[in-house]
């Protein structure tokens, strides 16, 4: 991102900015750039615009002085919003994120559809545009067997349709930076990053699409047992938002190397490590609340995915990025802060 306006900031458009890693990354933004003109889109169909509020308010940027328009990426003419708002930088972040939708023609309209146009509209004016994709295009690749990394080209294979729409933006990009580098002799600056199991403050509204972290923290919190699947070896590479965030406005820095990245912490953590580093930052005992293992029902198994860690050489290498927090580290502070702040008014939304 560089700034090429007579503006006290850089002008920059989140789509999704009001949702959980959206409002997140608009926050770091105010706080980064404390003149920038900020822009969101959002059809608010997973979020509120109470996730910017309280994302500003835990970043300590005052209120939010941006602008958000209310509309689905994939109705708008991206030609004309482009021209109007000449951000520096775009974050493509809008996506239907629930996972169990299974009308694949609403997944693919809401997920797809727009993204070519939006790439159209930002090479021409060579502005950086860094895109969400996900772990979910791998789906159980030969890696999971063998329980190593997964390589970025080992995805492919998604086992469901929110999966399968993010491999399709994919498939868009490279074809469309393939057809503009023979047209134009030059790679055009977009970055697609495969953000694995995302956990951290501001994911609340998600419900049941928030992280197994936040699940567990608000079953210990009702004085449950945390609830997982026997025999909790399950294991996710789970990755903080703050991170997330970092290495998102890493993606649209000058000198990167576009394309196609995994953006994980790079290690695994199992479901039984995850209940115990978020009940230790809780600070509650296992004798008090052990973990109660449950079967996995059969409908389940099928597509679930059992093991992801991202293999984060070519991040490193194309971005000049790695990832700053420890999962553990960070499930444990995540799990002090749900902790902290349950007694404290959110601010109420839809
Ligand atoms: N959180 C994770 O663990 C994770 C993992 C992999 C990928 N991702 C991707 O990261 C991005 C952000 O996810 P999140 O976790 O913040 O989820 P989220 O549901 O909180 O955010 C998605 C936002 O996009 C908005 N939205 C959805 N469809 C839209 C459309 N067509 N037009 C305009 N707005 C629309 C929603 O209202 C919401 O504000 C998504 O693209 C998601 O697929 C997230």
């Amino acid at each position: 991102m560089n700034q090429t306006k007579e503006t006290t900031g850089p002008t920059v458009l989140v789509t999704g900015g009001c949702g959980f890693v959206g409002s997140n990354l608009v926050a770091r933004l105010a706080a980064e750039h404390p003149g920038a003109d900020l822009f969101v889109i959002d059809d608010f169909r997973s979020s509120s615009f109470a996730n910017l509020v309280e994302a500003c308010d835990r970043a300590g940027v005052g209120p939010f002085t941006g602008t958000v328009h209310g509309w689905s990426t994939n109705e708008i003419d991206w030609e004309e919003v482009i021209e109007a708002i000449s951000p520096d930088a775009v974050f493509h972040l809008a996506a239907i994120t629930d996972t169990t939708v299974m009308d694949e023609r609403i997944m693919l309209e809401g997920n797809v559809e727009g993204f070519r146009d939006l790439m159209i509209a930002t090479a021409g004016r060579e502005i950086p545009l860094v895109y969400a994709s996900s772990a979910a295009t791998y789906g159980t690749p030969p890696q999971t067997g063998a329980r190593v990394p997964f390589p970025v080209d080992a995805a492919g294979r998604p086992n469901n349709i929110y999966g399968f729409s993010k491999w399709l933006m994919e498939c868009e990009h490279r074809r469309f930076a393939r057809e503009w580098e023979q047209q134009s002799g030059t790679t055009p600056h977009i970055v697609g990053l495969r953000y694995f199991n995302v956990f951290g403050p501001g994911e609340a509204r998600k419900g049941k699409m928030a992280s197994i972290a936040y699940q567990l923290a608000q079953q210990m919190l009702a004085g449950k047992r945390p609830r997982l699947f026997a025999d909790g070896s399950q294991a996710r590479d789970q990755v903080h938002v703050d991170d997330v965030v970092s290495c998102t406005i890493a993606g649209s820095m000058h000198g990167v190397r576009p394309g196609v990245y995994n953006l994980g912490s790079g290690q695994v953590t199992s479901f039984a490590d995850v209940a115990a580093a978020v009940r230790e930052g809780m600070g509650l005992s296992e004798s008090e609340f052990p973990v109660d293992y449950f079967e996995m029902p059969e409908h389940i198994r099928a597509f679930y995915q059992d093991f992801t860690q991202a293999d984060m050489t070519l991040t490193q290498d194309g971005l000049s990025w790695s990832p700053g927090v420890d999962p553990i580290e960070g499930l444990r502070s995540y799990g002090r802060w749900l902790a902290d702040s349950a007694d404290q008014p959110a601010v109420a939304s839809a």
